[in-house]
């Protein structure tokens, strides 16, 4: 699996959109105080810490498979502060826990994987038996216009040798192949849902700094030294198109999959 260069630091100062609907999710998990939860790519385990404030007699852990942020995870919620909170470096695809967890949680990070299933088994594995799982991540049509946007960009001459072989690197699923795959791994679904969200960014500053630390998959493959030229020219185009609105704030069409269910 291709991993990225996760600046978790930059990451950190750039990613309010996510904690906002990462909070809206975790109102929805109604949680009762003793669960002992697992978060699917914590990133920079703001998220995580979150859950576990609304969870003082239960557990969470926090995992991801970027270095740069799990320690930082550690760094900014030590165990011997946090006694309810741990992290560990993990890959979602390779899961190795056995009926350890009431509630899987997880916001803005499944995506990130193509194939779903060695997803799905392992956290229905991981649940304990009348477990549930809520998540959150980006579906069909997600950004399109970032990606037409992008599209554009990377046929130029100037970009083209770096990304001429591209290839789309996100699971983006739709509800009806995502039922799919949940029943086969044998959940019992309450909720496949697409929603369209408005990502808002705070001008064309807080647009650039998203692109910066999420879209990897792209600046990656441009050299350090002309990356920041990249992300001027693509947040420049998008704006052309999608103009800041009279607060100087940008946004972006967003399409996320949510997703509730549960193990017998
Ligand atoms: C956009 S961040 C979301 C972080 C956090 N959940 C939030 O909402 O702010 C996506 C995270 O998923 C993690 N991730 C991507 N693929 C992963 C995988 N295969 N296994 C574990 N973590 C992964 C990345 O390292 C990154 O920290």
């Amino acid at each position: 699996m291709k991993k990225y260069t996760w600046d978790a630091k930059d990451y950190q100062k750039h990613s309010q959109a996510q904690l906002g609907w990462a909070q809206e999710l975790i109102e929805k998990l109604n949680l009762e105080g003793f669960e002992n939860i697992l978060d699917l790519g914590c990133g920079d385990g703001k998220i995580t810490a979150e859950i576990a404030r609304h969870v003082p007699d239960g557990t969470v852990l926090g995992i991801d498979n970027s270095l740069s942020m799990i320690n930082l995870s550690k760094k900014y919620y030590p165990i011997k502060k946090y006694r309810n909170l741990a992290f560990r470096l993990m890959d979602v695809t390779n899961l190795s826990f056995l009926e350890e967890f009431d509630v899987i949680f997880s916001n803005a990070a499944l995506h990130w994987v193509k194939d779903h299933r060695p997803v799905l088994e392992g956290v229905y594995k991981a649940l304990k038996p009348g477990g549930r799982i809520l998540i959150q991540m980006g579906g069909r049509g997600n950004a399109g216009d970032i990606i037409s946007s992008l599209d554009k960009i990377i046929q130029r001459m100037e970009w083209d040798e770096y990304l001429k072989d591209f290839e789309f690197p996100y699971g983006f699923y739709d509800t009806d192949e995502y039922t799919r795959l949940l029943q086969k791994t044998g959940f019992k679904i309450k909720r496949v849902e697409l929603l369209s969200k408005d990502m808002v960014q705070d001008g064309r500053d807080g647009l650039a700094g998203w692109i910066r630390t999420t879209w990897l998959p792209y600046t990656d493959r441009v050299p350090e030294g002309e990356r920041d030229k990249f992300i001027d020219e693509l947040t420049a185009d998008y704006l052309n198109e999608f103009p800041l609105d009279e607060y100087g704030k940008a946004h972006v069409a967003m399409v996320r999959l949510e997703v509730e269910a549960g193990k017998s």
